[in-house]
């Protein structure tokens, strides 16, 4: 059976997997960076690239040794090509191309949101993966996109898209707004399950009937109401001093982050019904950072029961960034036959996911 290691490094996650051709994940380690980006206020470029080639090797041994693997058995080599920081991504794409071109085996660059996108076909549960079908919607959820794709035979296409921030940014401004440090999307979905939901934002609409999402106003709904409750909002790089402290958080900030929680989930929800009535969802994944939140996931699963939609979440531990999903989708590429660049495949920090040709039958065996 063919082995893959799969290799991510488009922003401030390093990681190392091995996937069976089944989609049995049989290791998969991330070292995150977001201690040594924190000071910061973001990612800085630079620094990612040289954590990534610092950690690469060390990673690198320890998925080989929680494998149970030697290097030798690889049979497939997969790495993140695009999109994403080109410094960073060179560094997991020219390790991997090596490894191939050592042991003589195929190559397949990966696009990161496919790879999100995929990544709910995964067992969270350690066992094989289930087969990707032809036709299936894909929301993508993360601090840098909002996209639904749809996937068929004739193509990949975009349904809907954020035309501002991703939700994931507004989950991480809201917390920083609110004193409550970075990343926002894991301490507001703890925070806001404490407050009661007391005024609903409203769902933004545009007027050309678009599916598109639209998270900036709601970002500036929630500043102005911080101040109307006389919590002045934070700006800048915070000092972990200036954080507020968990315990002792004003109720009423409590109620505004349920607030703002919902109206998130609520957007999703509108945009995912009215893509449905479109034209009936087949099966749709939803994947990415934001593919964690509780909140979501209660609704989303809720939501494709009421509609009779199957809805696949991604298992939580491979919402975020992770080289599992890498080399499965790396898997699922190179079974589907579709043509690809291999060795040659540049870096790329912008990459349209509906410029790579369509996935077809994929039965993985
Ligand atoms: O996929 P990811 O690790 O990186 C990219 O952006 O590609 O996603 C990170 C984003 C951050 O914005 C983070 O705040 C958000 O996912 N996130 C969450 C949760 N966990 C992480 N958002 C809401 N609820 C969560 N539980
Ligand atoms: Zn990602």
């Amino acid at each position: 059976m063919e082995l893959v290691l799969g290799i991510e490094s488009s922003c401030d996650e390093t990681s190392v997997a091995l996937v069976r051709g089944d989609g049995t994940i049989l290791s998969s380690v991330v070292s995150s960076q977001v201690a040594t980006h924190g000071r910061y206020g973001g990612v800085v470029p630079e620094i990612a690239a040289r954590a990534h080639l610092t950690n690469l090797p060390g990673l690198l041994d320890a998925a080989l040794a929680e494998g149970g693997v030697p290097l030798g058995d690889v049979s497939l080599v997969a790495a993140t090509a695009g999109p994403g920081l080109v410094g960073a991504l060179l560094v997991g794409l020219s390790e991997a191309k090596g490894i191939a071109f050592g042991l003589g085996v195929p190559f397949v660059p990966v696009h990161h949101i496919e790879a999100h996108a995929l990544s709910p076909f995964l067992s969270p549960a350690g066992g094989a993966a289930r087969a990707v079908p032809e036709r299936f919607l894909a929301l993508a959820i993360s601090g840098g996109h909002t996209h639904v794709f749809r996937y068929a035979p004739e193509g990949i296409s975009c349904l809907a898209r954020t035309r501002d921030d991703a939700a994931g940014e507004a989950f991480d401004k809201v917390a920083k707004m609110s004193g409550l440090g970075y990343p926002g999307g894991p301490v507001v979905d703890r925070l806001a399950r404490l407050g009661r939901r007391t005024g609903p934002f409203p769902v933004p609409q545009f007027k050309d009937g678009s599916r598109d999402l639209s998270f900036s106003g709601l970002k500036t709904a929630v500043r102005e109401r911080l101040l109307a409750l006389g919590l002045e909002p934070r700006t800048g790089v915070l000092a972990a001093r200036e954080l507020r402290g968990e315990e002792s958080l004003p109720a009423p900030l409590l109620d505004l982050l349920a607030d703002f929680q919902e109206a998130v989930v609520a957007q999703v929800e509108d945009r995912l019904t009215r893509l449905h009535e479109d034209g009936p969802i087949p099966l749709l994944t939803v994947s990415g950072g934001v593919a964690a939140n509780g909140l979501l996931r209660e609704r989303l699963e809720a939501w494709g029961r009421r509609r009779g939609v199957e809805v696949l979440l991604a298992p939580r531990a491979l919402t975020g960034d992770n080289a599992a999903m890498i080399a499965f989708a790396g898997l699922v590429r190179h079974r589907s036959g579709a043509p690809h660049e291999g060795f040659a495949a540049p870096a790329r920090s912008r990459w349209p996911l509906p410029e790579l040709p369509p996935l077809r039958g994929t039965a993985l065996q």
